[in-house]
């Protein structure tokens, strides 16, 4: 088997960091888009498909249902009139928590779909209740298969079609939200979404299926209405994926630690309020542009550090829980105590023992709260990534950090992030990929 790790060099905390990094497309957009695929009686285009892992399992996953995927580049075409099958490989499936969003699509067009316990990043408990009550309310009947430690779950509509309804979410969910507006398209009349997720991506799905014949209103609020009807026509259109807004506060963060000038290209400031008014008040400067964002170190404010403030992680448009463990990098550099509440999982603050390992001061006050004080110096170290944020958080502290760092388990990084070391090599950063046959 082959094994990567990341091998880097710190700058021990100096500001060197010059150039331009483009983001891509957003993988929490790109998935769901192609799972959308279902929909449609005709090939459907997407563009700005960013090239990671997590992209080429969906695929898979969709060849394995009979649909034909060309994925070329950055674009991703695939048709689903073939597809033979409505059962989730429990192998991919039990990797990709965005593998649940294909309940939608295949219930609304085959009315059955059965899956694994969807996987993904070990960050909490993650259940699927809202997916197994929603699909029961919409008149569907769920059993459950347990074969040793494996379950699967069963859904069948009983009737001729899924039923609209409405459904009232207890816990703003991300996926929930996708899975049932897919869901609600190809529905007999309408279904509503109550306190329905607002993540922009959310809202960019939306555009794109309303644009291919569905009638969907309110994505972006937290009331969404989907007028049910029949399956949907790109008629040669394309859905180009909107920049990755996690991606791109990743870099900025780098570039509020080590940039002397970085420049974020290709991305939708507007996605980032949360994160850029958090680094301006903790004394960072960012210049926002309608497509880019930099960074400059201002010479007479050289030895400026950022002062310590508090972060509780929210659904959009509050701060994003997939950016609380590179923040909690910046903020091991910045003066102070902050307190970082990680509100959206229970298990993503674990990570931080590698960080205190590398010489952060963090005190875990309970599975949900750590304390940061500031500023300590980071030395490099022998690092696990735990899941793709952390992982992309210890590449980031690496870089801060004196000395060398080894940064295994790169898949997990890979899953997410696009090229990452070339990108990060482009601006100066001294990152190799090393390859070992185990
Ligand atoms: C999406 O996960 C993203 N994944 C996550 O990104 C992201 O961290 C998360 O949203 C929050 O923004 C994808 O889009 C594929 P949720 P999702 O359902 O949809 C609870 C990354 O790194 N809940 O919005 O799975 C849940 O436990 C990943 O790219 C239930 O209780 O998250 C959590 O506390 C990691 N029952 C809360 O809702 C359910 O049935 C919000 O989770 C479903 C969720």
């Amino acid at each position: 088997m082959l094994k990567e790790h990341f091998l880097i060099s710190g700058l021990a905390g100096k500001k060197k960091l010059t150039g331009t990094v483009s983001i891509p497309g957003a993988k929490n957009a790109a998935l769901k888009a192609m799972a959308a695929s279902i929909l449609f009686k005709d090939e459907v285009n997407i563009t700005n498909v960013p090239n990671i892992e997590d992209v080429s399992r969906t695929a898979d996953l969709l060849t394995e249902l009979g649909a034909k995927v060309a994925l070329r580049g950055h674009s991703c075409r695939i048709a689903t009139n073939d597809i033979h099958s409505t059962d989730l490989a429990s192998e991919i499936s039990k990797r990709l928590r965005a593998s649940i969003v294909f309940a939608g699509p295949l219930m609304g067009r085959f009315g059955k779909v059965s899956f694994p316990h969807p996987g993904g990043c070990v960050i909490g408990e993650r259940p699927i209740d809202l997916f197994l009550e929603g699909f029961q309310k919409m008149g569907a009947k769920l059993s459950v298969e347990n074969e040793g430690e494996r379950t699967r779950y069963m859904l069948r509509v009983t009737g001729k079609k899924l039923r609209g309804t409405e459904l009232f979410f207890r816990i703003q969910s991300v996926t929930g939200t996708e899975t049932f507006m897919m869901a609600g398209v190809l529905a007999d009349g309408e279904t509503i979404i109550k306190n329905a997720a607002l993540e922009p991506e959310i809202t960019a799905l939306a555009q794109f299926l309303n644009a291919c014949g569905a009638r969907i209103e309110g994505a972006g609020t937290t009331t969404i209405c989907v007028k049910g009807g029949g399956l949907l026509s790109s008629r040669g259109g394309k859905f180009e994926i909107p920049p990755d807004r996690i991606d791109a506060g990743s870099f900025l963060i780098l570039a509020a630690l080590a940039g002397k000038d970085m420049e974020i290209t290709n991305c939708n400031p507007a996605h980032l309020e949360s994160l850029i008014d958090l680094l301006r008040s903790s004394g960072s400067a960012v210049s926002v542009g309608k497509n880019y964002l930099r960074v400059r170190d201002i010479p007479g404010m050289k030895n400026k550090k950022p002062h310590a403030i508090n972060v509780k992680t929210h659904e959009y448009p509050g701060f994003p829980t997939d950016l609380q463990a590179p923040l909690v990098v910046y903020l091991s550099q910045a003066a102070g105590e902050s307190m970082v509440f990680e509100t959206i999982f229970e298990g993503r603050l674990n990570y931080t023992e590698s960080l205190r390992r590398m010489g952060a001061d963090i005190v875990m006050m309970d599975p949900h709260r750590v304390i940061v004080k500031g500023p300590t110096a980071l030395s490099g170290k022998d690092l696990e990534s735990p899941d793709l944020r952390a992982g992309l958080a210890f590449v980031i502290a690496a870089v801060i950090a004196k000395g060398d760092s080894v940064i295994h388990n790169v898949y997990n990084i890979d899953r997410g992030y696009e090229r990452i070391e070339e990108r990060l090599r482009a601006i100066g950063v001294s990152i190799e990929r090393v390859s070992i046959l185990d």
